[in-house]
């Protein structure tokens, strides 16, 4: 078969959470680069009116909306909507995260350090909000019989990882199995259910703080490879979980770090 077959979403409809910055951003250029029609959503809504308007300027189709995942009902409504606006829903990529604030050589981020007020956004975002996405994807695929839900954990879910924080790593660990806990359900559904576990990508993430290039040449000694990855480098990967070429990839969690849990 043909790589434009093989990878061929022309005219599918996807949703991306957190898909105004990064590896979001990302994953939304490439579906539309590629023919989907993306539902970009994000809590920060000038962010997204930028990001939508770069995506429609490079001829990608795209609908943005603002959207909490913090919001469970939110977060179901618009779900649903795309569905009954387009009369299906293939993928849909659960990848709004934050990062936990201080890791744990930072002040403030040593075990007995962290504040449960930090401890409580970050799993209502990266897990709570990620398992209701889960939830509202599920809801359309399984009665469509067919779908993609592409989850963005990260390496510190597979592994201790110090340039993390407490509720950051609890929360990609914790993904992780759900992704596999509900690609056994959905698999007879043919819903496939896979994760995207990232090492260190140049992102907007922890306040931008990886933007500094001395915190990036600390971060990139985790990988081999030695140096961070650029979003762009997330593209291939996210294509490869939306399209027919995995046909038979389910409840995976696939690393995409520069070797960083090869070591
Ligand atoms: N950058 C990395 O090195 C790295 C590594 C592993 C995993 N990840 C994961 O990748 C995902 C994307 O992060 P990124 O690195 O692109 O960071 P980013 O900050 O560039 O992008 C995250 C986006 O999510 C949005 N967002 C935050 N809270 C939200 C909410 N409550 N509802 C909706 N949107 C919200 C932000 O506005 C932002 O646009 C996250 O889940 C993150 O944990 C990133």
């Amino acid at each position: 078969m043909k790589a434009s077959m093989l990878f061929n979403v022309q005219d599918q409809v996807c949703v991306v959470t957190g898909a105004a910055s990064g590896l979001g951003l990302a994953m939304a250029e490439v579906m539309a680069a590629n023919g989907a029609i993306v539902v970009m959503t994000d809590i920060d809504a000038p962010g997204l009116r930028a990001a939508a308007a770069g995506v429609q300027g490079s001829g990608g189709r795209v609908e943005p909306v603002v959207l909490d995942v913090c919001d469970p009902a939110a977060i179901h409504a618009t779900i649903a909507a795309v569905a009954a606006r387009h009369g299906r829903l293939d993928s849909v990529f659960a990848n709004a995260g934050i990062s936990a604030g201080a890791h744990i050589g930072m002040p403030g981020g040593a075990l007995e350090a962290v504040s449960l007020e930090r401890w409580d956004k970050v799993l209502s975002t990266n897990l709570t909000g990620v398992f209701v996405t889960m939830q509202a994807a599920a809801a359309v695929m399984r009665l469509q019989r067919r779908g993609r839900i592409i989850v963005t954990s990260s390496i510190a879910g597979l592994r201790g990882e110090a340039i993390v924080g407490y509720p950051y790593a609890a929360t990609k660990a914790a993904v992780a199995n759900l992704v596999r806990q509900a690609a056994l359900e959905l698999a007879p559904f043919g819903v496939m259910v896979n994760a995207i576990a990232p090492g260190v990508f140049l992102t907007g993430i922890a306040d931008g703080r990886l933007k500094d290039p001395a915190v990036a040449r600390e971060f990139a000694r985790i990988a081999p490879i030695d140096r961070v990855a650029d979003p762009d480098e997330i593209k291939g990967l996210a294509l490869l979980l939306a399209s027919p070429a995995s046909s038979f990839i389910t409840g995976a969690v696939i690393p995409i770090d520069g070797g960083a849990t090869a070591c």
